[in-house]
């Protein structure tokens, strides 16, 4: 299939550096948990906590809301849950692209049931063309209008997670 750069890793790594300094500043005196949803968050996730300078803890969530193809089904399903007590812990979710907003929408409402302190979101990308649920992104990198995005952990049917910088597909 077509694609086209859209986001260089260059661009991608100088915006990165810029949501760790804020969330390293916003969370100081505190031990965050950042909480990666798999699989598309993994290059993200990893570029992001390394460049975070305040102690933090790591645990990622499974959840699965599309099936192959570039279509969300709208059902969200779970396939590994947290493993950290985050009973009376800040919570930073960490998301590769929000799209319609239904998975993120119920992964943290299901946190929530938790009794964590606090849950933010940070997100690689805000896609706003097709919301149907609203979501607060608390810190976002980039704002995308619309299209599918492969690349830096996103996928289309499995393939181009691998690909080093964020692609369109045409
Ligand atoms: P939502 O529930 O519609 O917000 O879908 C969110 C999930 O769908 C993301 O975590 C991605 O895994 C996937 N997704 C949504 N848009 C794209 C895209 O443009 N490229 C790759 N994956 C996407
Ligand atoms: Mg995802």
């Amino acid at each position: 299939m077509a694609k086209e750069i859209l986001i260089g890793r260059q661009d991608i790594l100088a915006r990165v550096e810029k949501l760790a300094q804020e969330v390293s500043a916003d969370y100081a005196g505190k031990e965050p948990i950042l909480i990666g949803i798999l699989n598309g968050v993994v290059f993200f996730f990893a570029d992001l906590v390394m460049r975070i300078t305040i102690p933090c803890k790591i645990d990622f969530i499974r959840a699965a809301s599309y099936g192959s193809g570039t279509a969300s089904s709208g059902t969200v399903k779970f396939i590994k849950d947290v493993e950290i007590p985050v009973q009376g812990q800040d919570l930073l979710i960490v998301e590769d692209i929000v799209d319609t907003g239904l998975t993120l929408d119920r992964i943290v409402r299901s946190l929530k049931e938790k009794d964590p302190a606090s849950t933010r979101i940070c997100a690689l990308i805000d896609k706003r063309e097709r919301r149907e649920q609203s979501v607060t992104i608390d810190y976002c990198g980039f704002e995308v209008e619309q299209g599918f995005l492969v690349g830096y952990g996103l996928d289309y049917d499995e393939q181009y997670r691998n690909l080093p910088d964020i692609y369109v597909l045409k």
